[in-house]
């Protein structure tokens, strides 16, 4: 007997299936990049009526590859929030359908939390509670306490845009693809971090657990187009190389900063993160750097687990076997 898990909060469909022992028997992602790129961001519209088009082909592939009956699933779960209201409409409505056509039970389950869950799927009972758990990307970046998988007490968030708002919008900026990070990311890695020193707001006022991201955003945009200047410069690869490193050098800071703060804070010394920004190497890198510091275990999944996906609603049997 097994779960269904979907996800349509953004611009990822996706469904899984997950058995009680919380082993992944498929997971299936289909992502929109493709038809957001030239928008350089996500397109609610377009992802809703995407999403229409790819559920039921998706969950049937999840099912496939797992190799269960539809009879076999003993529960559905959908994410219902945080998330973009057409595109939760349509995996709620699918997981609605589903649950009462093989009458079994609907669990509604929170997409943050997921993301947090996912670290419990690839580390098991590594992640002790209570814990932090950090969640950064495209529409969030916030730290939690976790008391359980399923109670978390927020700590702080952004003020303005997410971190990973911000490495898309930078991205475009520098006339790169959408999403933004992963090709920010590869740009840095021919750029000197250290060219040019971007503000990490936030980042030194230590009375509070909040980030804010917009500020650094403009800053990176005067660079390139200062301001009273009738055009933007014309860069060379050097310089949008360099660019993009000392953006990515201060996104990083200032995350991390605050996962510092959050130890020194709560003395919590396990840490749980996740969202589609976690997927950088030099977040990951100085996330075990800062663990090294505070003596801090900080578990950081497999990209797959960070990035949207369906796996991480495995965290709707937290609810089931309560
Ligand atoms: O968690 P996610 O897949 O969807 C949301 O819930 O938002 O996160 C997507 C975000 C995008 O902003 C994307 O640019 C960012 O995660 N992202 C990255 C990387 N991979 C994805 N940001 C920095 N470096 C990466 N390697
Ligand atoms: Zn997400």
């Amino acid at each position: 007997m097994s779960l269904l898990a979907i996800e349509t909060t953004c611009d990822e469909t996706a469904a899984a299936i997950i058995s009680p022992e919380r082993k992944i028997l498929s997971s299936v992602v289909a992502s929109q990049d493709e038809l957001h790129a030239r928008w350089r961001g996500v397109v609610p519209e377009i992802a809703s009526r995407a999403h229409v088009e790819r559920i039921i082909p998706i969950i049937d592939q999840a099912t496939h590859e797992a190799g269960i009956q539809k009879s076999q699933i003993k529960a559905v779960a959908v994410a219902i929030r945080p998330g973009l209201i057409g595109s939760l409409l349509i995996g709620l409505s699918a997981a609605k359908a589903i649950a009462s056509s093989l009458r079994v039970p609907l669990i509604g389950y929170d997409h943050l939390a997921a993301h947090l869950y996912a670290c419990r799927l690839a580390f098991g009972e590594e992640l002790r509670y209570p814990a932090i758990g950090l969640v950064a990307s495209g529409g969030h970046t916030s730290l939690f306490q976790l008391h359980s998988p399923i109670t978390l007490q927020a700590l702080g968030s952004t003020i303005d845009d997410a971190v990973g708002e911000a490495f898309d919008k930078v991205a475009s900026m520098l006339g790169l693809g959408y999403p933004g990070g992963p090709q920010i990311e590869k740009l840095a890695e021919h750029g000197n971090p250290h060219s040019r020193r971007f503000p990490r707001p936030l980042a030194n006022d230590f009375s509070r657990l909040d980030f804010s991201f917009s500020g650094l955003k403009t800053a990176v945009r005067y660079q390139i187009w200062p301001p009273g200047d009738q055009h933007a410069r014309t860069l060379t690869d050097e310089e949008r190389a360099d660019l993009a490193a000392a953006f990515q050098q201060a996104a990083v800071e200032s995350v991390v900063a605050k996962v510092g703060l959050a130890i020194q804070k709560t003395g919590c010394r396990v840490v749980a993160v996740g969202g589609g920004v976690t997927a950088n190497k030099a977040l990951r890198s100085a996330l075990e750097d800062l663990g090294k510091r505070h003596r801090a275990t900080i578990l950081i999944p497999p990209t797959e687990l960070c990035t949207d996906n369906a796996a991480m609603g495995a965290i709707a049997w937290e609810h089931i076997d309560r």
